[in-house]
């Protein structure tokens, strides 16, 4: 038999991330293209949907250049949640989407919380209100762009307009529509409740797929430009973390995947649905069936992006930590609070913002760029504490993303989170992930998990250092005492 090829691809919010893999797991090619970010207003942060779907007619020709089309059988996407993305009666893009790490609907999410309250939410959707899900931007374009909203026919989420465009059918899976907080995601079906209270339609929703399924071929016209035939099956794809999460093999119950993307997030996968009674993790579906928790700080890698690059004008990152040696693990007397687009798991804050805080007339360049990468592993810990705290056992963790590329990032998180964290052999993340869900939409595997069992390895374990991890526990409870120190004051100085 021919070999049979995938494209999966990964909607980022700096790059979409493409990549031709086949049904053995190997990776034949990857490309990148990359588009603007913008924040119109300070805590804003929108995109382009035409820009995605541009970097799609560029980058399939090109992910395909030296390869033969007719092997590639599926196409599968997993994207940045909760985006908002609005079509009019005839399909075309309304205005930007509004980003996952948007801010601007602080009064919203406060309106949902304590009016319509967080019990009725929780019960309705498993969650309660954050500034990035979809339902509060609904209620903003309502108040503030009511011509727009008027306008709306079709409401989905940022990858779902890519398998709208290679389709023709507006779909959305369960693992990305959990993030909208309109889903009722236990019972896997559009929240009856909260589409009111936002004043939509369930005619104006996306059909609902599991992620692995086949929501249609490529049209004609697309297949035509991206040069591949119109049997190409389209899956409905997942939430970038839950395509990850797939993507390290972090399915079925009990397994943990970590995230150091431009977010960074904590994924504990589970084979029955369950709520933090807190709701500071997020109760969503997964991309394998089941379900997962997951906390979700906004900015993660993005710390480490902005202050090498904003900052110390230099994208030499390795440079900048060569000097960083394991005897400065745990003793570093500068901490740094990475809420640089406020934060959502678990303090729920969207004024909150970055904070250096322990500087001296000594300190370091070096210092502060440990601090930086210790002040996410902190923020990430404060998950990892939220699960421990709801009895669920984490003895070791995957770790995939940008930042899990940095050796010292990983010693110092292995230590931080005193956690065994297990490097996948492919680091590609959610667009791995959404080429394997292609390969069960397509039969070519009969389940997720299967699927993960045969192509989902580790390449190497990191583990804490008994005397590093006892110095960072120490070095955590003075962390924790910065935000609620600083809190009172974050309002005023947004
Ligand atoms: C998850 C979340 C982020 C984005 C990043 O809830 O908001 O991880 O999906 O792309």
């Amino acid at each position: 038999m021919n070999r049979r090829t995938f494209i999966g691809i990964d909607l980022g919010t700096s790059a979409m991330k493409l990549l031709l893999v086949d049904e053995r797991g190997e990776i034949l090619n990857a490309v990148t293209k990359e588009y603007p970010l913008s924040f119109p207003q300070p805590g804003w942060s929108e995109q382009r949907p035409e820009d995605w779907w541009q970097a799609v007619l560029t980058g399939v020709p090109e992910l395909l250049t030296g390869f033969d089309a007719t092997e590639v059988k599926g196409i599968g996407a997993g994207g940045q949640m909760h985006g908002l993305v609005a079509l009019d009666r005839n399909d075309q893009v309304i205005r930007p989407a509004i980003l996952w790490n948007d801010g601007r609907t602080a009064e919203e999410t406060a309106w949902l919380n304590t009016k319509i309250g967080k019990e009725k939410l929780s019960a309705n959707t498993g969650n309660i209100a954050f500034a990035g899900f979809t339902a509060p931007k609904l209620l903003w374009m309502q108040k503030h762009e009511p011509e727009n909203f008027a306008r709306i026919a079709k409401i989905m989420l940022p990858k779902d307009y890519i398998n709208y465009q290679l389709t023709g059918v507006h779909s959305c899976d369960f693992s990305d529509a959990s993030g909208m907080l309109l889903l009722d995601v236990e019972h896997k079906r559009w929240s009856k409740e909260m589409l009111d209270v936002c004043g939509v339609s369930e005619s104006q929703m996306p059909q609902l797929f599991e992620s692995y399924e086949v929501i249609g071929t490529l049209r004609p016209e697309i297949s035509a430009a991206l040069g591949l035939s119109t049997d190409v099956k389209v899956i409905a794809g997942a939430g970038d973390n839950a395509a990850a999460a797939v993507g390290t093999g972090t399915v079925g119950g009990g397994a943990c995947n970590i995230s150091l993307g431009t977010s960074g997030t904590i994924f504990i996968s589970s084979d029955r649905f369950g709520v933090d009674p807190g709701n500071a993790l997020h109760a969503f579906a997964h991309a394998d069936g089941n379900y997962h928790l997951m906390g979700c700080m906004l900015s993660a890698a993005s710390c480490n992006k902005w202050f090498c690059e904003d900052i110390l004008n230099t994208s030499d990152y390795a440079a900048e930590q060569a000097g960083i040696t394991e005897d400065k693990l745990g003793n570093n007397r500068v901490f740094f609070l990475p809420y640089l687009m406020g934060e959502r798991s678990p303090i729920n804050d969207v004024d909150a913002r970055g904070t250096f805080v322990g500087l001296s007339l000594d300190t370091t360049r070096a210092d502060m760029v440990q601090s930086v990468l210790e002040g996410v592993a902190f923020a990430l810990r404060d998950s990892l504490e939220v699960a421990r705290s709801l009895g669920l056992s984490i003895d070791r963790s995957k770790l995939c993303g940008g930042g899990a590329r940095s050796p010292l990032w990983r010693k110092i998180l292995t230590n931080v989170l005193n956690l065994p964290l297990d490097i996948p052999q492919t680091e590609q993340g959610p667009g791995y992930g959404a080429a394997m869900l292609a390969m069960v939409g397509t039969r070519a595997y009969e389940s997720v998990q299967t699927c993960a069992d045969a192509l989902c390895h580790v390449r190497e374990t990191v583990l804490p250092d008994p005397m590093i991890a006892a110095r960072y526990e120490a070095q955590y409870r003075r962390f924790q005492k910065i935000y609620p120190a600083m809190k009172g004051l974050f309002p005023e100085i947004k």
